[in-house]
């Protein structure tokens, strides 16, 4: 099986994690700690990172430390992963969609403004499956209506648009450091911000509430979201490499979109002019194809030991999150139907990148027949 992500870890990552069990300093204490979170902080290109337990944890400490809570409303994409929306719930907060734009399927800044109302905190734009989405606008309308953003590039680390690295643009910057992203540490998440009482507000809540200045003395009710020492290590080893595995995907991401050119319905992910994306999930569209002619695509590709995925499914599609009367997003209905994405990782061979595209070039031309 091509398997469609899978972490690098060929550099100090074992020999980091071994220095953490001959220490012991294997809880949320350790040097590995605060170096990665320097380090990481300079990719997201803001003053501080806080490292969490996972991305979700750091959505939710994010809108915690943004004051949301009961009866706000916070605006994401209808296109998304689960975490986003779940995490405003986890505020008592009502996350509130709005549709995408089918290029680079990130939520449409012109849409936002229709879904602003009294109620409304923050916007939290995604950076999906790698490309930023366009933040400009996105911040002049959140400045107007005098909103905070967080930005959400769980996906897209390193990423940039007009020139700033994802993750510094809005007022604070959310992470995670899954397994199958560009950056690991296992499970893991961060949260980047350059406000000095921000940060220090983010590292309450995550460590219990418990003031800095006086031990085991609670002011607030926090959470425990610390990373621990031992999956700093592997990000620590992880940033070192930075480069390297970002160029590796760029190759394997330029590779596909040579081999797809002039594919007959397959639509190729784009770079906006003002981004720099990077490839987190190569993704494509299949034109005109129905959910579930693109879920039996999938079937088929495993049966010819390729691993994909769906887009993700619109979140006002799933029950948690459908209302009546129904609401429609018609382009993250649209891009959420048509779209697969494809093995993406640094452990791919071009061999590997050719064996998937004529074997979706292949099973679409099945499907369509
Ligand atoms: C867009 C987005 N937000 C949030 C998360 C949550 O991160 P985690 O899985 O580390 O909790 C993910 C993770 O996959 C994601 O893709």
């Amino acid at each position: 099986m091509i398997p469609i992500a899978s972490p690098d870890l060929s550099g100090n990552e074992s020999q980091n994690v071994a220095q953490c069990l001959e220490s012991t300093w294997i809880s949320s204490a350790g040097r590995f700690i605060s170096e990665f979170e320097d380090a990481f902080a300079k990719v997201a290109g803001t003053r501080h990172a806080v490292a969490t337990n996972n991305g979700t944890t750091a959505l939710h400490l994010a809108l915690v430390a943004a004051g949301v809570g009961p009866g706000d409303e916070v605006i994401v994409p209808a296109l998304t992963y689960i975490a986003t929306a779940n995490a405003v719930r986890y505020c008592g907060a009502t996350p509130v969609f709005a549709d995408v734009v089918a290029d680079t399927m990130n939520i449409d800044p012109a849409d936002i403004e229709h879904r602003i109302t009294e109620r409304t905190k923050v916007v939290v734009p995604v950076h999906l499956y790698g490309h930023p989405a366009d933040m400009s606008p996105i911040m002049e309308v959140a400045q107007r209506h005098g909103l905070t953003v967080i930005e959400d590039a769980a996906e897209a680390h390193a990423s940039r648009i007009d020139g700033r690295p994802v993750g510094s643009i809005g007022h604070l910057g959310v992470f995670s450091f899954f397994g199958n992203k560009i950056v690991t540490t296992g499970e893991g998440g961060a949260v980047t911000t350059d406000d000095d009482e921000m940060a220090a507000r983010l590292r309450l809540l995550r460590g219990q509430g418990m003031d800095p200045q006086r031990r085991y003395w609670f002011p607030v009710v926090g959470f425990n979201y610390r990373m621990t020492n031992v999956a700093a290590a592997i990000g620590v080893a992880q940033i070192e490499r930075i480069d390297a595995l970002l160029a590796r995907r760029t190759q394997i991401a330029r590779l596909y979109t040579d081999l797809l050119a002039g594919a007959e319905g397959i639509a190729l992910p784009v770079e906006r002019p003002n981004a720099q994306r990077v490839d987190w999930l190569y993704t494509v569209q299949i034109t005109g194809f129905t959910s579930d002619q693109r879920n039996r695509l999938i079937d088929l590709l495993a049966e010819d030991g390729i691993e994909t995925r769906p887009v993700f499914y619109p979140l006002h599609l799933m029950p948690p999150y459908e209302s009546t009367p129904a609401l429609h997003f018609p382009v993250a209905e649209q891009v959420g139907a048509e779209g697969i994405s494809l093995p993406t990782h640094t452990l791919l061979s071009d061999e590997d990148v050719r064996t998937v595209t004529d074997a979706l070039v292949a099973r679409v031309a099945q499907l369509r027949a």
